[in-house]
C-alpha cells in the first residue's frame, strides 16, 4: 500500500461512527480486564479506513514522521520503490500503533525502530521462539514440573537488577535468536546466585551448536537465527557439558560453524524445570531461584515505547519471543486510573533503545499475553 494514495476526507457521520466504534471496544474492553479470558487478535493492519492516511493533512504527518524516524535511525533506503514501499508500511505501522495505543492505553505506543516493518517481517526477523504453546516436561528428572512454593510472604516489589544478577541489555539484530538470549539471562541469574558472580554467557553458541529437538515434537527444533526453544536450550546444554562466556564466543548475529570448546565451558546446567501456569508461583519462582525464562506474544512489542502493557486483547497462545523475567512490581504509573496494574520486568534482547531502556513492563495476574504459560526456572552447577 502506498501512502498517499486516498484524498477523501471522512464525511461526519463516518467520523461519528468511528468514534461510536472505539467507545464501545473502550468499553467492551473494561469488561474484559475484569475476565481476561480467551481474547483472540484483533487483525489491526488492513483496514482501508485507516482514518491517518485519509486527510492531507495527516498525509504531510506522516511523510514529516517518516523523515524524522529515518534521521533518528540512521535509515536509508536504496531505490526510491524501496523507500516508497518502507513509506507505506511506515504509514500503516503508525496506524497500528494508534490502534495499539487505544487497546492498550496504559502502555505508550508510537514509532519505535521496527516503525518500516510490516508484522510479518518484524515477527520473522526479530522474534524467534518456536514450538509447542506450552513447554513439554521431559520426565526423566530434569525438565520436570516445578515443586509448588509457598506463595505468601513475598515481597511487594522485587527486581534482580538491583541484586546484580543480571548483565547489560543485549542485541539479537535481525536474527529470530531471543530464545538464545531467553536462556543465557537465565544461566547468567542462576549462576549469580551459586557463585555470586555475574558472567555474561554466549549466545553465539547456541546459535551455532544447539539442535536439539523438543521431546514431544519432534519438528521443533533449535535452529540458529531460524527460531528454537529454551528448554531445548538447556538440553542441548546439558548434553555438551556448558556454556562458555560472551567474550569466549562472541555474538555475530548469523548461524555459523560450530567453536564450542569444552575446555572453556564457564557455566553447567544442574538440572530445570517448568513453572505452573500460576502467576503466584511465577513470582515464588522468581524470587526463590533466580530470572526465568519466559515465553509472550510480542505482537504489542513492535510499537512499544514505555509504560505498563496491558492490553485488552493479546492471543494467549501465539507465543513468538522468548525473554527472561526479571522482577515485578505492585503498581505501574499511568495517566490513566485504569493502568494501576501490577506488573512484570521483562527483559529483552533489542537493545537499549527500545522500550524502557531494553525492558518491558506487562501487567500481571491476567494471564496477559500468554505470559504464565512458558515459563522455566534453571539451576548451574558450581563448577
Ligand atoms: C544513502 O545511501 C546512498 C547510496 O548507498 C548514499 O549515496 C547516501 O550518501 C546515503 N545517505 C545517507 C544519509 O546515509
Ligand atoms: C555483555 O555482552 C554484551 C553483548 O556482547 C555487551 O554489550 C555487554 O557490554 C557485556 N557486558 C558485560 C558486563 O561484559
Ligand atoms: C537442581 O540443582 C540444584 C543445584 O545443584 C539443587 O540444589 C536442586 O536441589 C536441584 N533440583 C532438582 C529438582 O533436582
Amino acid at each position: 500500500m502506498k501512502a498517499g494514495g486516498q484524498s477523501s476526507t471522512p464525511t461526519a457521520t463516518t467520523v461519528a461512527i468511528r468514534i461510536l466504534t472505539l467507545t464501545l471496544i473502550f468499553s467492551f474492553s473494561q469488561a474484559l480486564l475484569e475476565t481476561p479470558q480467551e481474547p483472540t487478535i484483533l487483525q489491526v493492519t488492513d483496514d482501508p479506513n485507516i482514518p491517518i492516511l485519509n486527510t492531507k493533512l495527516s498525509r504531510n504527518h506522516v511523510y514529516n514522521q517518516f523523515r524524522v524516524y529515518m534521521e533518528t535511525y540512521g535509515k536509508n533506503y536504496s531505490t526510491g520503490k524501496e523507500y516508497m514501499h518502507r513509506l507505506g508500511i511506515f504509514a500503516k505501522n503508525l496506524a497500528r500503533a494508534a490502534e495499539h495505543q487505544m487497546l492498550d492505553p496504559t502502555a505508550v505506543h508510537g514509532v519505535t525502530q521496527f516503525s518500516d516493518l510490516s508484522e510479518e517481517e518484524f515477527e520473522s526477523l526479530y522474534t524467534g521462539l518456536k514450538g509447542p504453546t506450552t513447554a513439554t516436561p521431559l520426565m526423566d528428572g530434569v525438565g520436570g514440573e516445578a515443586e509448588k512454593l509457598e506463595v505468601d510472604g513475598l515481597p511487594e516489589s522485587f527486581d534482580w537488577r538491583e541484586k546484580g544478577a543480571v548483565t547489560e541489555v543485549k542485541t539479537q539484530g535481525t536474527c529470530g535468536s531471543c530464545w538464545a538470549f531467553s536462556t543465557t539471562g537465565a544461566m547468567e541469574g542462576a549462576n549469580f546466585i551459586a557463585t555470586g558472580k555475574l558472567l555474561n554467557l554466549s549466545e553465539q553458541q547456541l546459535v551455532d551448536c544447539d539442535h536439539v529437538c523438543d521431546i514431544k515434537q519432534k519438528d521443533t527444533c533449535d535452529n540458529g537465527c531460524g527460531g528454537g526453544l529454551m528448554t531445548n536450550a538447556y538440553k542441548y546444554l546439558i548434553d555438551a557439558g556448558g556454556l562458555m562466556e560472551e567474550s569466549a564466543y562472541p555474538y555475530t548475529g548469523r548461524r555459523e560453524e560450530c567453536k564450542f570448546d569444552p575446555d572453556k565451558t564457564a557455566v553447567k546446567v544442574a538440572n530445570f524445570t517448568n513453572i505452573p501456569i500460576d502467576e503466584n508461583q511465577i513470582a515464588a519462582n522468581l524470587v526463590h531461584r533466580g530470572p526465568l525464562a519466559v515465553g509472550l506474544n510480542a505482537v504489542f512489542m513492535q510499537t512499544y515505547i514505555g509504560g505498563v502493557s496491558c492490553p485488552i486483547i493479546c492471543g494467549k497462545r501465539w507465543l513468538n519471543h522468548g525473554v527472561l523475567l526479571v522482577g515485578y512490581g505492585a503498581k505501574g504509573f499511568s495517566i490513566l486510573r485504569l493502568g494501576n496494574q501490577p506488573y512484570w520486568i521483562i527483559k529483552n534482547s533489542w537493545g537499549k533503545t527500545w522500550g524502557e531502556h531494553g525492558y518491558y513492563r506487562l501487567c500481571r495476574g491476567h494471564a496477559m499475553c500468554g505470559i504464565n504459560t512458558m515459563v522455566s526456572a534453571v539451576a548451574t552447577q558450581v563448577l
